[in-house]
């Protein structure tokens, strides 16, 4: 078994549980939280034992990965001071706040020769599995441009749960902590970005970050990109979508949380092939819980010595776009990134 320990005992913390728990070779023998009575909460529910101290739950040798589950700001010093221990890593996205934080994170990973990954689950959802599959079989032949676009809800009682919540030392804006996923959903299939244009605003809820975010993209390849997040929309998560566009295909991944097939437009592939992906994907939307894949991929990554499939490299482009709208938002004029 690879037994695993989760720092930070809060909302996402629960998921990490699960799907430790069920994923085969896996085991939770420890959780770590600064906070006593959240810890407390874990160690009771779960049987397992509890430190406050990371230094001293790192002293236990049983443990191989620690799942770093902290508000984002804090991300580096605990994923170094775990990696630095032998333990491999996953840690929540996003990777961190700053390029300098997230190689901090991926030199110490190297540097003691322990597996990184990092959690962007939505990768392992089947939609999104067959429009890799699509984009890696050249399906699209040239490319013109993507959309994604986040239109979802946290209302101010949300960001009101935690002082962190929406601030730019430990959390960022609707870009950093929820269309996060989707970006890098869009460079997974485009490619890397190469300019960016963007604005960003706080229109409606009480916080320092933003809370709707409009942008462009020009990737490397030269195709384009638009960019619409926001967690102001009324009264509840209306979608979140990536579309993608080329000379041969229309793919729109659409629902609550980009996990439908809204269409499927594809010169190499025949109607009934399309009906049969679409009919698919509708039995089963989301798939096995993509914080389970990341857990199962980890264990594998360990047992066969390969690479995890979301990399710290993965967490790294993802941020790097983010902090790039960010720059050009704030600097109003386009930046490379
Ligand atoms: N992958 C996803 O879909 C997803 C969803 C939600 C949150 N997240 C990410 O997960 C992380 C945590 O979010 P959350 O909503 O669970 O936050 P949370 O506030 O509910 O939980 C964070 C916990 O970390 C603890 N903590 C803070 N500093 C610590 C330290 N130095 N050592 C040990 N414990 C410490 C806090 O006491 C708290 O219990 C964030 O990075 C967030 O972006 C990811």
């Amino acid at each position: 078994m690879i037994q695993f320990a989760i720092v930070g005992c809060g909302h996402i913390a629960k998921k990490h549980v699960e799907a430790i728990q069920k994923a085969p070779g896996a085991e939770l023998v420890a959780v770590c939280d600064t906070n006593p009575q959240r810890l407390q909460e874990y160690v009771t529910e779960y049987g397992i034992k509890g430190y406050t101290d990371l230094a001293e739950m790192l002293q236990d040798d049983s443990i191989d990965v620690v799942n770093i589950c902290t508000p984002s700001g804090y991300h580096a010093p605990l994923a170094v001071q775990a990696a630095d221990a032998g333990k491999h890593i996953i840690v929540e996205k996003p990777i961190a706040l700053t390029l300098e934080d997230a190689d901090a994170i991926i030199e110490a990973c190297q540097r003691n020769g322990v597996k990184l990954s990092v959690v962007h689950p939505n990768r392992f959802r089947p939609a999104i599995q067959v429009l890799k599959g699509a984009m890696e079989e050249g399906s699209f032949g040239k490319l013109s441009h993507a959309n994604a676009t986040v239109r979802w809800n946290r209302n101010q009682e949300y960001f009101d749960k935690d002082p962190w919540r929406g601030t730019k030392a430990l959390d960022g804006g609707v870009l950093m902590n929820q269309a996060i996923h989707n970006l890098d959903l869009m460079i997974w299939m485009m490619g890397e970005p190469e300019e960016v244009s963007s604005f960003s605003a706080t229109r409606l809820r009480n916080i320092e970050a933003e809370d709707v975010s409009v942008g462009v993209v020009r990737f490397k390849n030269g195709a384009l990109g638009v960019v619409e997040a926001a967690v102001t929309i009324y009264p509840r998560n209306l979608e979140e979508t990536l579309s993608i566009f080329g000379e041969s295909g229309t793919v729109k991944i659409g629902g609550p949380t980009a996990n439908r097939i809204e269409t499927w437009k594809m010169e190499s592939y025949s109607d009934d092939k399309i009906a049969d992906l679409i009919a698919t994907i509708d039995q089963d939307p989301m798939g096995k819980p993509g914080h389970q894949c990341i857990v199962e991929d980890m264990v594998v990554s360990i047992k066969e010595n390969r690479e995890p499939v979301v990399t710290g490299e993965d967490g790294k482009k993802a941020l790097r776009l983010i902090l790039a709208l960010y720059q050009s938002a704030e600097e109003n004029h386009p930046v490379r990134v």
